[in-house]
């Protein structure tokens, strides 16, 4: 067996991650180590996925913290005790600080999220509704580096797809969904070949 060395990185979720799963079974030709998966609700269902794949979890829940920078604060103290290469999040779906950001976009670190839409288009919510609803031919999701501006950062890798006159949002969002779990796992990996 190849003797490679594997990039450590975490995931942030908040859901059902299907990302994530993506990224743990492209785990091997990504090159990746995946130390521990964290979410900021009990109940997401990555959190299992992680579990079934024998990876640690973590629930940092933001509801038991006074404010947005001290649920921030705890989540940078436990990821520090980690030191990933990549903080990778995945429906991750809280707005992080600057602090956050600064932690983890550094020489040794980067921040990447997944985003449902071709950037710098639809930003923010409701993306496969308002593509529909401006008559888009095409829609489709993009892998960014995160900054301090919220879905702005330098666009990695993007996948689209074409919209039918039958779609709407929720059958769009599937089409997309399809192609979010190839897209991560190639965005990572050309991140870490850099
Ligand atoms: C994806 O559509 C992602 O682009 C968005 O939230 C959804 C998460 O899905 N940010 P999952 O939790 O990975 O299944």
């Amino acid at each position: 067996m190849a003797n490679k060395s594997l990039s450590n990185i975490i995931v942030l979720i908040s859901g059902s991650g299907s990302n994530l799963q993506s990224i743990i079974d492209n785990a091997d030709d990504i090159g990746v180590n995946i130390q521990s998966v964290i979410s900021n609700k009990a109940d997401a269902f990555g959190l299992q996925r992680a579990k079934n794949a024998g990876i640690s979890t973590k629930v940092i829940e933001h509801m038991h913290f006074a404010s947005r920078k001290d649920f921030d604060h705890a989540l940078i103290r436990y990821i520090n005790t980690l030191n990933p290469e990549i903080v990778v999040l995945a429906g991750f779906m809280r707005i992080l600080s600057a602090d956050f950001i600064a932690a983890f976009s550094t020489n040794t670190s980067k921040i990447l999220n997944i985003h449902p839409a071709l950037l710098p288009e639809y930003k923010g919510l409701n993306t496969h509704q308002r593509a529909i609803d401006a008559g888009d031919s095409e829609a489709g999701a993009s892998v960014h580096f995160v900054t301090n501006e919220l879905d702005s950062g330098e666009v990695i890798l993007q996948k689209s797809v074409v919209i039918d006159p039958s779609d709407n949002a929720d059958t769009l969002a599937k089409k997309v969904l399809k192609q979010e779990h190839i897209l991560y796992p190639e965005a990572i990996k050309k991140v870490l070949q850099k």
